[in-house]
């Protein structure tokens, strides 16, 4: 085989040169040249490209004559998992899991292999674990595993190789930080080997129908690491999330070909590997036994279930000239635009106080519901003042100072029914008819200056 030729490409623009250089000539972008295997510009001549769809004898079609083929849908028994797969796993379909380490990732992956291979062809490739540490954890986890069958192989050819002789319906691969290719010279791990070997596999799963679970590492700033190009090539994203201080474990679709992204499953993770949690609405809750000043709960929507969560704020003097603005679990920057909102809004100044904000048991609340319990929480905690027990709060607060109605209101409010809360803060717009929320007294809030007086 002639030996492949290298190019260098902007992670930033895309524009490919022959040589590397420290700013990219196209865009300017500084130190974003990485190393990547030259591609011949014309697809159909070069084997790389075949696989995709639209390869080959093409037409033109109009979009009414074209019949969609049922998606055939493989349970993987797991539903929480199917529930973030958009109902099972697609034949031929690439879904990439990140996470921290020891979050889980491969006890996930060992448990859903395990299961899956009493019906279907399976091959689990570990280019982390030797074999023994995998039985290791198989013997853990009391998984039967007469049917699944293991590799330890970096090599992206090699891997190939002995999937074209296996045929697995479902491979798995942890993790892709450790496979590289002979095509390129750099360094395993590195973007060119990452992005390379990935799209092989991605080729693969396309050509030969099986389905792909790839593992991916996260840097320290929490998103995937590698070239972000990896997240558009695979057909769905999913991250795995959670304290491993505590026991509970997200799985978060990000991107989903197949189904609707920002679904949530939920696992606990146990002696015996990751369990499922099937009614996780309540489990975020501390309780305790004396409401505390900067305590919160709000009903979060994750995906299509209403969640119970509690969101913490500390507000102490600053002696900083910069107060401190910290979140965990929730966004820095939106945080400080509340703080923003309350003071040109609702009159409260918080430029000498540092502000903490929590959310209880590793969750993460990515939608915009959380900003009233956010800003509730900080003033309970600034004016020392408890919030009532039974209460619960959501709502998005906009730069006019003006609340806004969330996705769902009415699912959250039955779920805080559900669970003996009796009276709600609410935007206007999601403040329900009178008695259509049974035991429930709502508090519909149309301004930030009326939010801030309600307790
Ligand atoms: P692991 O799946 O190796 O994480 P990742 O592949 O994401 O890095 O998870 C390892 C962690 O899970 C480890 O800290 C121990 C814990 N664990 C349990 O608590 N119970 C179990 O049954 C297993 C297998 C692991
Ligand atoms: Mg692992």
């Amino acid at each position: 085989m002639a030996k492949p030729k290298i190019a260098y490409s902007c992670t930033e623009c895309g524009s490919q040169q022959p040589k590397w250089a420290g700013q990219c000539p196209d865009c300017n972008a500084w130190n974003s040249m990485v190393e990547v295997v030259a591609v011949a510009p014309v697809a159909k001549a070069n084997p790389r490209f075949s696989g995709y769809a639209g390869v080959g004898k093409t037409e033109v079609q109009s979009l009414a004559d074209v019949t969609p083929g049922d998606v055939q849908r493989t349970p993987t028994t797991q539903v929480e998992l199917d529930r973030v797969l958009g109902g099972g796993l697609v034949p031929g379909s690439v879904v990439l899991i990140g996470g921290d380490p020891g979050v889980g990732k491969s006890t996930l992956l060992l448990q859903t292999v395990a299961l899956l291979s009493e019906q279907l062809n399976t091959l689990y490739v570990t280019g982390e674990e030797s074999l023994e540490q995998v039985s290791m954890r198989a013997h853990r986890l009391n998984l039967s595993a007469d049917k699944v069958r293991l590799l330890t192989e970096t090599n992206i050819e090699a891997i190939l190789n002995h999937a074209q002789k296996e045929q697995p319906q479902v491979m798995v691969i942890d993790s892709i930080q450790t496979i590289y290719t002979d095509l390129s010279q750099s360094a395993p791990g590195s973007v060119a080997q990452v992005r390379e070997s990935a799209a092989q596999l991605v080729r693969y799963a396309k050509k030969s129908g099986s389905a792909l679970f790839l593992v991916g590492h996260v840097t320290k700033e929490g998103t995937l690491a590698g070239p972000r190009v990896l997240e558009h090539m695979v057909d769905t994203v999913l991250y795995f999330e959670g304290d491993t201080s505590s026991q509970f474990r997200m799985v978060r679709a990000i991107k989903n070909r197949f189904g609707a992204v920002n679904e949530l499953g939920v696992f606990a993770m146990t002696e015996t590997g990751l369990k499922e949690v099937s009614n996780p609405s309540a489990i975020f809750l501390s309780r305790h036994q004396e409401q505390v000043p900067g305590s919160v709960i709000m009903v979060t929507r994750e995906g299509s279930r209403p969640m119970l969560v509690e969101v913490q704020a500390l507000v102490t003097e600053s002696h900083l000239g910069n107060p401190r603005r910290v979140t965990v679990g929730l966004d820095q920057n939106r945080l400080a635009m509340l703080l923003a909102v309350l003071q040109s809004h609702g009159g409260i100044a918080t430029h000498d106080q540092d502000v903490f904000i929590n959310v209880v048991g590793g969750v993460r609340v990515t939608e915009t519901a959380v900003d009233l319990p956010l800003l509730l929480a900080g003033l309970s905690s600034l004016r020392n003042r408890t919030i009532p027990k039974d209460t619960i709060v959501f709502g998005e607060v906009g730069l006019a100072g003006e609340i806004r109605p969330v996705q769902g209101g009415l699912d959250r409010l039955k779920e805080a029914a559900k669970h003996g809360f009796k009276r709600a803060v609410v935007p206007k717009a999601n403040a329900p008819k009178r008695g259509a929320v049974e035991g429930m007294e709502v508090i519909a809030v149309e301004r930030l200056v009326d939010a801030v007086d309600v307790f």
